[in-house]
């Protein structure tokens, strides 16, 4: 995740569904664009994820409606948006204290938006580089051992998290780990025959999900866990 000055973005103050003011932006991704903004109905700070597939989509002369420049991928950017959309509606049935709060979701400006509660405090990636991946007690109870019992919580819920990764993971003023990301997420179990879209991060993503038909369960997502335990204990991604 890049956190730069996206060319794409939306501008300061432009407000989305008439209740979301965007503040700046937080990071950019190959899908995704994150922003800080603001509820004017509440004055809450917000986190607003905007579905925009840099590889595929431009933004409108007006600097707010999106539409896929690329000619021929119309179905590729309708399928990556439904997939987007899933992410709210997954997030949604989500309710767990180490788990990013789920505010709202809807299509606006011909894309997708996904309102989260902000959350304060650093990705891990930041926090193992600023802590020199030090692995000490107090760490391991009060951010690693929650997310075991958080991914058995979302396990249970019948959903699959597919992309538990440092950067996917902020750690609190407190030291206490929320999960974010649900844009790989999917429902568990799947159905047989059922295709999956193929999303991937390398050094945490299991052999299965480079497969749009194998199967996959909560194993997977244990597997990335046990990835981002080799990083955060030695410096470096299993493999790159
Ligand atoms: N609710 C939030 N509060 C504060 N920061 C957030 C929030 N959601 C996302 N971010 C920031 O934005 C970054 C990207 O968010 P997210 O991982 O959901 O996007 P993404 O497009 O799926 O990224 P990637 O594909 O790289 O995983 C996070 O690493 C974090 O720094
Ligand atoms: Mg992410």
């Amino acid at each position: 995740m890049r956190k730069d000055n996206c060319k794409m973005a939306l501008q300061r103050n432009v407000i989305i569904n008439d209740t979301y003011q965007i503040r700046q932006v937080l990071a950019s991704s190959e899908l995704a664009i994150v922003y800080a903004g603001r509820d004017r109905n509440t004055g809450a700070k917000v986190a607003i994820k905007e579905f925009f597939p840099q590889r595929l989509a431009e933004r409108q002369a007006d600097k707010r409606g999106v539409f896929c420049s690329s000619r021929g991928y119309g179905g590729q950017y309708q399928e990556l948006l439904a997939a987007f959309l899933l992410e709210g509606e997954l997030l949604s049935k989500l309710d767990h204290p180490h788990i990013v709060s789920y505010l709202d979701h809807f299509e606006a400006n011909d894309t997708g938006y996904l309102v989260m509660e902000y959350c304060t405090g650093i990705t891990l990636t930041e926090y193992l580089n600023e802590h020199n991946h030090a692995l000490d007690a107090a760490f391991i109870t009060e951010t690693l051992l929650p997310l075991v019992d958080t991914l058995d919580y979302i396990h249970k819920q019948g959903i699959l998290h597919r992309d538990v990764k440092p950067s996917n993971i902020m750690v609190m003023e407190d030291g206490t780990p929320k999960l974010l990301d649900f844009g790989s997420a999917t429902r568990w179990p799947m159905q047989s025959g059922e295709k999956q879209v193929i999303f991937t991060s390398a050094g945490y993503s299991p052999l299965e999900f480079y497969s749009e038909k194998s199967s996959q369960g909560p194993m997977s997502d244990i597997y990335s866990l046990a990835a981002l335990l080799h990083y955060w204990t030695c410096g470096q991604p299993l493999w790159t």
